[in-house]
């Protein structure tokens, strides 16, 4: 669609929500809701050290990016057998299905269950069983695994060659968790392997981190997406490269103000990224801990930047080119945001 037809601003909100999208940016673990939380614990005799589900969500009141990875590495220690990874996944692709995604490319943290001594095929077993099943969702649900950059290189080595044998299982690899002081150079050989494997490569870089994050993301990791990646406004030459390279960035709003990146919604900068040229795309990040799912995301950013439907269609459209899809299903998935924002417009 080259002319986004007219629409009122009253019914951005219900096109926000039914606008077809991919999410590209969720960790899965960061989908564990509190109460499947306290369901797992007692189905696996695990005591938790919180009262009650309110209990637990109170304490997610957090002040960085390390105050929070603190909180979610405990809470996905109730995880142990296939079914849980499954019961977690499946619920996740169902609330993803009710806000439109047609494509969800899923992040998993191996490590955060290796080092407690669950089995990678445990880990990627229920994961993947369950993305087979959210066809029948309309969701087409791909994996990709993230190395903790907390760790050393030679972890993450230990994990792909723990993870290779399931190879069909995902597509690609990423990198996340602290990301101060652990800069993505420290990861430059394991990526290259990951390259020579044919995986997909992304980091989460400029979350919290500086701009030079971003570029050695770009020119030693050689990523195709960034994760994050709003600390790239503060760099001009930056922004100019991922603007003509088209690197998609996978902005995450609602993250961006629970972990204190941005004082206010108001404030954020995808609208400056956007208008930057950037492929920036609205992601959900970890929608269990920071309030919302991904049209939470759109819906509240929207109404507190007064961002319109031009830059809903440009969000979705670029969502689906920044995916991993292929060019014949990206095509498809187009066709359909063009029905939905036609019919918007006729309504
Ligand atoms: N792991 C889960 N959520 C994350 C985030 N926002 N940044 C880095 N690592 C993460
Ligand atoms: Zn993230």
């Amino acid at each position: 669609m080259t002319a986004i037809p007219p629409i009122p601003a009253e019914r951005l909100p219900s096109l926000l929500a039914a606008m077809p999208k991919a999410e590209l940016h969720i960790h899965i673990e960061g989908s564990l809701e509190p109460e499947l939380i306290f369901t797992l614990a007692q189905r696996n005799g695990l005591a938790i050290p919180y009262a009650s589900v309110d209990e637990l969500r109170r304490a997610y009141a957090f002040t960085n990016l390390q105050s929070f990875l603190d909180i979610y590495y405990a809470g996905a220690s109730v995880l142990l057998k296939a079914q849980d990874f499954y019961d977690m996944a499946w619920a996740y692709l169902q609330r993803a299905a009710a806000d439109r995604v047609l494509r969800a490319e899923i992040f998993f943290d191996p490590q955060t269950h290796t080092a407690r001594g669950v089995a990678m095929e445990t880990v990627i077993a229920g994961l993947s069983r369950a993305c087979r099943d959210a066809k029948q969702l309309g969701v087409d649900a791909e994996l990709i695994l993230c190395f903790l950059r907390h760790l050393s290189e030679q972890e993450a080595f230990e994990t792909l060659e723990q993870a290779l044998p399931y190879r069909g299982h995902f597509i690609g690899v990423g990198l996340d968790s602290s990301e101060l002081g652990h800069p993505p150079e420290k990861f430059a050989r394991v990526f290259d392997r990951c390259r020579r494997e044919g995986l997909h490569l992304v980091a989460h870089a400029g979350e919290e981190g500086p701009p030079a994050y971003v570029w050695s993301a770009l020119d030693v990791l050689k990523v195709e997406r960034i994760d994050h990646g709003v600390q790239s406004a503060k760099d001009p030459a930056l922004m100019r490269r991922l603007a003509q390279d088209r690197i998609p960035l996978t902005v995450c709003p609602l993250s961006n103000l629970k972990l204190c990146v941005v004082p206010t919604l108001a404030q954020h900068n995808l609208r400056e990224l956007l208008d930057g040229g950037l492929c920036a795309t609205v992601n959900s990040d970890d929608p269990a801990y920071f309030g919302g799912y991904v049209n939470d995301n759109f819906l509240q950013t929207f109404a507190a930047t007064g961002l319109d439907a031009r830059h809903a269609y440009r969000l979705a459209r670029n969502s689906f080119e920044g995916s991993f899809a292929s060019a014949e299903a990206k095509r498809g998935y187009v066709e359909q945001l063009d029905v939905a924002f036609a019919a918007a417009a006729a309504a």
